[in-house]
């Protein structure tokens, strides 16, 4: 595949989305052709599937949230990625296989290898080339949503703590791929460091 696919994950609240989304400015200005999605989401199949996972009135089993997750990946998988990848562009995507790892397999106690062997369905085999990890202490990012939670927001701060030793055990696992970025106090200087680390990987 000609195109470059490139993900952001991260624990609540870190800024993932501003900072995504101001990488998709960025290059579309450089005059790349580029595809922001988020995740779950990207299309209308996914999005509903989001409301579903994210509804606090909604009880959802371990592996029937996990199916979820990779449900709502594999329609936007076969409609938006892979179809751009095969066209030479640049995918963004706010999340992806790695946050089912963390956060139904660290964090809830999915078995990993379940997990990365239904993502390898799920995602066509498609793999980041770079994955960003935007990371931030959890008490700081879970600060920013105290009006509204979602219901995997509602969970235990022991929770969202092995959801982030997840993420590094992921970062220890795919050095190559996987690049931590400590979220600074100054948005644009975590863009800059995500700029060079696209700059140098990827474009
Ligand atoms: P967002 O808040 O970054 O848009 O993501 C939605 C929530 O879904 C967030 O709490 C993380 C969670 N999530 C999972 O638990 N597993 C997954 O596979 C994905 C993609 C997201």
């Amino acid at each position: 595949m000609k195109g470059r696919f490139i993900t952001f994950e991260g624990s609540e609240g870190c800024g993932k989305s501003t900072q995504s989304r101001l990488l998709y400015q960025f290059l579309k200005r450089k005059g790349y052709n580029v595809v922001y999605l988020r995740e779950p989401g990207g299309v209308r199949i996914s999005e509903k599937i989001r409301k579903i996972l994210l509804d606090p009135d909604n009880h959802i089993a371990p592996l029937c949230e996990t199916l979820l997750y990779m449900a709502a990946r594999a329609q936007v998988v076969h409609d938006v990625i892979k179809p751009a990848l095969f066209k030479g562009r640049i995918v963004i995507c706010d999340r992806f296989l790695d946050s089912t790892l963390a956060y139904q397999g660290f964090g809830l106690g999915v078995d990993i290898n379940f997990i990365r062997r239904l993502g390898s369905f799920a995602t066509e085999r498609i793999k980041p080339d770079l994955t960003i990890f935007l990371d931030l202490p959890i008490k700081k990012g879970l600060r920013h949503r105290v009006l509204f939670k979602d219901r995997i927001e509602k969970r235990s701060y022991q929770y969202h703590l092995r959801v982030r030793k997840g993420y590094f055990k992921l970062g220890r696992l795919e050095p190559k791929r996987i690049k931590i970025v400590r979220v600074d106090a100054d948005m644009r200087q975590t863009q800059a460091k995500i700029r060079e680390l696209v700059e140098k990987h990827v474009l």
